[in-house]
């Protein structure tokens, strides 16, 4: 986070250019590694020194100050080095809120031995992530909407902090257009706010319309409305029927019994029959049900579908017949109930001696929304590069993204993650111990002795033991922080 160095001290007390291991005194200000949303209370750090301790220990004050109001230190401490100097560290919380976005915190410490006070200020902003609410307006309003009539559906993300994030919409849970960092404007109180319209051609069939964002690689939020024309009455008292085919909100895994459900009114008899068919093969026990009401009747007819791996590519056709004739049919994809999760592996490979390439491969899964991440020690990795999207024969996707290391940068053992988001669900991970010695441990195994393969073998569970210890400790820890 910001450090800022303090300013120049021309005017020192003598003492203080005397003593040969304080330097020019500095001044210095962290905040939390990340970002946090309003109402979290953070902690942020503030260091001076060096400082003579024979001379100037007690002599000190540490003043907060959040804007231009002084703000409540809670921890303040002198910290001694080796060379007989001091270092004053003071601790202050601050309880974010979504103003802050323009707000700063600012430390000053006042000592005998400074002519005038350090002072370092930083902006609440770098961490502080403020959320956006989301809504979807239509134009014309619902109420209002004919069959083919073009309505402007547009999504309102607002108030959010920091700009960058991810939009995405959604017909019937399928994909429909993605924009990355949409153009912004910015909200008196600092945040911004962004909307962005979509185009829809109004049906009698209900279709939903989702907006997803991802705002600061955080979990998707959405918002939703179904779109659907009223009934459009013609000349001569007829009527177009106005139907309803629905499955679940929400999208299953593969093994899972969905029910869908057609639903009309406006029939003249009640002899209506209504067939499902899934992939040209008749679903067993519909439940149809043909009620009177007023001088017509209404049917309702609903199925369960079980959803396999390969369902991708199936669909449902809902077969509706009136007085023994075809009256409507309608096919569904079963594409938009799918989820299939992905398998998360990591392997490794080195290019040249000091550089490993750590690749993630997430394999089969639908649909194609994932969201990959890197993380060493539970921290983020930047820069990876844009991960490859591949189709597969049967409509899932795989997915790849490799990630150049500099192992020779030593250190305790190293362990990458690769975490992986699907579609809103608690996020998948794989370990990988980061391992230079593993290719030289591998290389001799041709020229050495009888002895050597089984000495490797015996190191080399070792090392899963060691392996597995460390993936549950990574997975914990990680948990711990909310990762
Ligand atoms: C502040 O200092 C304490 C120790 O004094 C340390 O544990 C904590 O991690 C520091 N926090 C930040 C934000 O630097
Ligand atoms: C600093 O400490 C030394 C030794 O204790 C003392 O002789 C000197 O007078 C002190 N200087 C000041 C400015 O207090
Ligand atoms: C620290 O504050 C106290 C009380 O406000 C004041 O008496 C003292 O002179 C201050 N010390 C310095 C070094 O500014
Ligand atoms: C802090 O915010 C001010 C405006 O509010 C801006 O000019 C300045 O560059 C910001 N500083 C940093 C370090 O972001
Ligand atoms: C929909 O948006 C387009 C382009 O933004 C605009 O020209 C049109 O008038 C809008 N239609 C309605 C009904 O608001
Ligand atoms: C039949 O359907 C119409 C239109 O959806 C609805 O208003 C009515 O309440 C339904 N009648 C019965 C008996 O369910
Ligand atoms: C890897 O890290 C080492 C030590 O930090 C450094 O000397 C070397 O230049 C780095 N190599 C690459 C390719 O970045």
């Amino acid at each position: 986070m910001a450090t800022t160095p303090g300013r120049a001290l021309g005017s020192l007390l003598p003492t203080l250019l005397l003593g040969l291991t304080a330097g020019q005194p500095f001044i210095s200000l962290t905040g939390p590694s990340q970002r946090t949303s309003p109402g979290d209370s953070v902690p942020f750090n503030c260091t001076a020194g060096p400082f003579n301790s024979q001379n100037f220990s007690r002599d000190f004050n540490v003043t907060w100050l959040k804007d231009s109001d002084e703000h409540p230190a809670s921890a303040q401490r002198l910290v001694p080095d080796n060379g007989g100097n001091d270092f004053i560290t003071s601790k202050a919380w601050v309880t974010l809120t979504r103003q802050d976005v323009s707000s700063e915190i600012t430390c000053k410490v006042t000592h005998r031995a400074l002519a005038d006070p350090l002072k370092t200020t930083m902006n609440l902003s770098q961490v502080l992530r403020v959320v956006p609410t989301l809504k979807i307006t239509t134009e014309p309003s619902g109420t209002h909407v004919h069959v083919q009539d073009r309505v402007n559906l547009t999504c309102h993300v607002l108030h959010f902090y920091p700009t960058h994030l991810r939009l995405t919409w959604m017909e019937n849970r399928r994909m429909i257009q993605t924009l990355v960092s949409p153009q912004v404007t910015r909200n008196p109180d600092g945040t911004y706010s962004l909307e962005h319209t979509w185009q829809a051609e109004a049906t009698l069939e209900e279709r939903e319309f989702a907006c997803w964002v991802v705002h600061d690689e955080q979990p998707p939020l959405k918002t939703n409305v179904a779109l659907q024309a009223r009934l459009h009455r013609q000349g001569k008292g007829q009527s177009v029927q106005p139907y309803k085919l629905q499955g679940p909100l929400q999208r299953s895994e593969p093994g899972t019994r969905i029910r869908l459900t057609y639903t009309s009114s406006g029939f003249s008899t009640h002899q209506v029959t209504v067939t499902w068919l899934k992939n040209k093969h008749e679903l067993p026990n519909p439940q149809t049900s043909v009620q009177y009401s007023g001088h017509t009747y209404n049917v309702t007819s609903s199925v369960l579908v079980l959803l396999t791996d390969d369902d991708v590519f199936s669909h449902v056709v809902c077969h509706v017949e009136h007085k023994l004739m075809r009256f409507f049919q309608k096919t569904i994809g079963l594409d938009q109930y799918l989820r299939v999760p992905p398998t998360v592996t990591v392997s490794q490979s080195s290019t040249s001696s000091s550089l490993v390439a750590a690749t993630c491969l997430v394999q089969r899964f639908y649909p194609q929304n994932v969201h990959l991440a890197w993380l060493e020690d539970c921290h983020t990795l930047k820069g990876t590069e844009q991960p490859t999207l591949k189709k597969n024969d049967d409509g899932s996707y795989t997915l790849e993204n490799l990630l150049l290391v500099n192992a020779s940068v030593q250190g305790p053992e190293r362990v990458l993650t690769c975490m992986v988001e699907h579609e809103g669900q608690p996020p998948k991970r794989a370990n990988l111990i980061l391992s230079t010695a593993a290719h030289t441990a591998y290389k001799p195994i041709g020229s050495t002795g009888p002895e050597m393969p089984a000495l490797i073998f015996v190191v080399f569970l070792l090392g899963l033991k060691v392996l597995l210890v460390m993936s549950f400790t990574v997975t914990y820890i990680c948990r711990r922080w909310n990762l």
